[in-house]
Order: C-alpha cells, then structure tokens, then sequence
C-alpha cells in the first residue's frame, strides 16, 4: 500500500506541497518482522531498506504498540500543555544542564537560518536517577528528567511510553541492520543505553500570510538515528523530495511515520537518506505531535558500516561517538 501525496489544489505560493519525484511513501506492515518465519522478516527489512535508500521515510502498520497507549500519551500531551505557562515554566528546558523540560513558543530553532518555532514542547531523554553511575561520573548528558508537579500519572505515563519507543525502535533497527547484509542483531551492543529523546510537541496553528522563515518546525534533517513520529490527525508534515519540492505526509490514522536521521547517513556512508522535512499547521487546529529519536549509547562509535564501503567506495565521514554528534546537535538548534 502507498499513499498518494500533495493536491496541486490546495498548495499556496512558497509554503505549499506538490506532486513529484518521491510522490508515495510505503505503507510498511511490520508483523512480519515482529514475530515471523525468516523470509517474511527479509521481506519486510527488504521494503524497509529500499524505502531508507530512496526516500528516507516510511509508514509504518501493524507495528505493536496498543492504539490505547498512543491515544492516552496524546491526552497526557494536551493535559501538559493546557497548564497555565507559568506552570510550564517552572521546568524550563533553557536552565536544564541536560536539555529536558519545557520550551515556549520561538525558543528552538529547528531550522538555524530561520526564525524560532512556531512549537512548544516537553522533552525527555532516559530516566536516571542520582546513583546511575554515569550520572554520579558527571557524563554530558546524563541525569534526571525534569517533570511538572502538577499532573498526576503524567510521569509514569510518559514513561510507559518512552519503553515501548525504545523497544520499536529496536525493532526496527534489526530490520535495516538485515537489509544492510549484516547481522539483525548488529545494532544491539552499540543501543544498549541509547540516549533516545522523546518529545511532546504542541503547534498552535498559523493563520494569514506565511512567511516560510517563520513556521511551526523550520525545515531541517533530524539529528539521530531513527525517529518515531506520532502525528495527530491535523497534518502540516511536509517532507522535501530530491527536486527539492515539498511533499505532503498526511496522517494516516494508527500508523508512526519513520524516518532516518543523520547518524544514520553518517553509519550507512549516505546510502540511507535523512531527508528534510518541515511542518506547517495550517489547519485553523491545535496540532500535537510525538517524535521519538533514537539515538545509539552515548559511547557508541559511528563509524562507516561494513556493508556500506568498497573500493571505489570509501568512508565519506571520520568516526564519531554518538555523544559527541548528539551534544554538537543540541548546542545548535537551542538558542
Ligand atoms: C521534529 C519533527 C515533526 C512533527 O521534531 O524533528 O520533524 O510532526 N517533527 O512534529
Ligand atoms: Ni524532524
């Protein structure tokens, strides 16, 4: 199954999304690679590989997580940010040394040459309390999340939530590891304490003219190795094709949107794409969203895979340790 993408109709001048080169992105159903005999799980990480080389994103169904969870997290979202901004305000990512809490509105700036987000948010990485022995080493990074007071059960919900991410995400990777010829269990010693960063995201939407410098998440590639996107069923994703054109990525209702990011172009020598992509609500709605990026262990090397270098092929990057790329990120898209 694909999706058709982007109605001519309805694209305005600049902020618009229309139909070329990538115009479909695959509908994934993950079953197979879940539970199944060894050719479905070639099969799957087959499809999965060939939609990570030419488009960089994927849908992905049947993938495990209870619709349940998915619909409580987004309630909990909307719970979070329907408190007063003071209220948010008490937990400000801006203060945290290890970039958790809140954001308001303007204050990131996905795209660095634009202007700040139309988007607040509430961001968390692993939870790790004062005796985890790279917290007490003092490790970029490393420390306790920064909750609101206010919200019984937000915690443990969120939580929950962030468990069945990470476990999908492993999935996943066994899936591209396979379609990378390499052992599906390849990834499993360099994820063992991923540094994943789960957003709640809030886009208020946007009305009147637009300009494009200033929109709900500027255009940019994501910084990780993989992302898991939840997106409410408003729209306003937009994804940029090799024409350099903005393709739409409308909902499609209990399926994540996958898609690669640059650790994991970096990991593949760019045989695998992160591809731009933006978002604009103009829905007349509130839009939430929840993005999952999965990034390998703070110590973990990305370097060149076996399976992506040759003769005539050579590394196209220098190793980095995932900490080093995930610190250089976050110091520039935080004012
Ligand atoms: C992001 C992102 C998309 C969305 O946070 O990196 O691309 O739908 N989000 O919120
Ligand atoms: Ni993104």
């Amino acid at each position: 199954m694909t999706v058709a993408f982007g109605l001519k109709e309805r694209t305005a001048a600049g902020i618009g999304a229309q139909r070329v080169p990538f115009d479909s992105v695959p509908v994934i159903d993950l079953g197979p690679l879940r539970s199944g005999d060894p050719a479905g799980k070639r099969r799957t990480a087959d499809a999965i590989g060939r939609a990570c080389e030419e488009i960089g994103f994927i849908y992905i169904a049947n993938h495990g997580v209870p619709q349940d969870l998915i619909d409580h997290t987004f309630a909990e979202a909307k719970r979070f940010f329907a408190l007063p901004l003071a209220a948010k305000m008490k937990i400000p990512l801006k203060d945290s040394a290890n970039y958790r809490g809140y954001f308001p509105l303007k204050e990131e700036k996905t795209d660095v040459t634009a202007m700040g987000d139309l988007k607040e948010g509430f961001d968390l990485m692993r939870e790790l309390g004062p005796d985890d022995p790279d917290v007490r080493a003092g490790k970029p990074l490393h420390g306790p999340n920064q909750w609101p007071d206010d919200l019984p059960g937000f915690r443990a919900s969120i939580l929950g939530y962030y468990a069945a991410m990470e476990e999908l995400a492993k999935t996943l990777l066994r899936g591209m590891a396979l379609s990378l010829d390499l052992d599906e269990n390849w990834f499993a010693d360099k994820t063992k304490k991923p540094l994943a960063y789960l957003r709640l995201l809030h886009y208020p939407p946007q009305k009147g003219m637009i300009d494009e410098r200033e929109i709900g998440c500027g255009a940019h590639s994501d910084y990780g190795c993989l992302t898991i996107l939840a997106q409410d069923q408003v729209g306003g994703l937009q994804l940029r094709n090799s024409a350099g054109q903005w393709i739409e990525a409308p909902p499609i209702p209990g399926a994540f949107v996958i898609n690669l990011g640059d650790q994991m172009a970096r990991w593949t020598n760019e045989r695998f794409q992160a591809t731009p992509h933006r978002v604009i609500n103009r829905s007349g709605k509130e839009r939430y969203s929840i993005p999952f990026f999965f990034d390998p262990d703070f110590d973990a090397v990305i370097e060149c895979l076996p399976s992506c270098q040759g003769p005539g092929n050579p590394p196209k990057h220098k190793p980095i340790t995932g900490g080093e790329h995930l610190l250089g990120m976050l110091n520039a898209t935080f004012k």
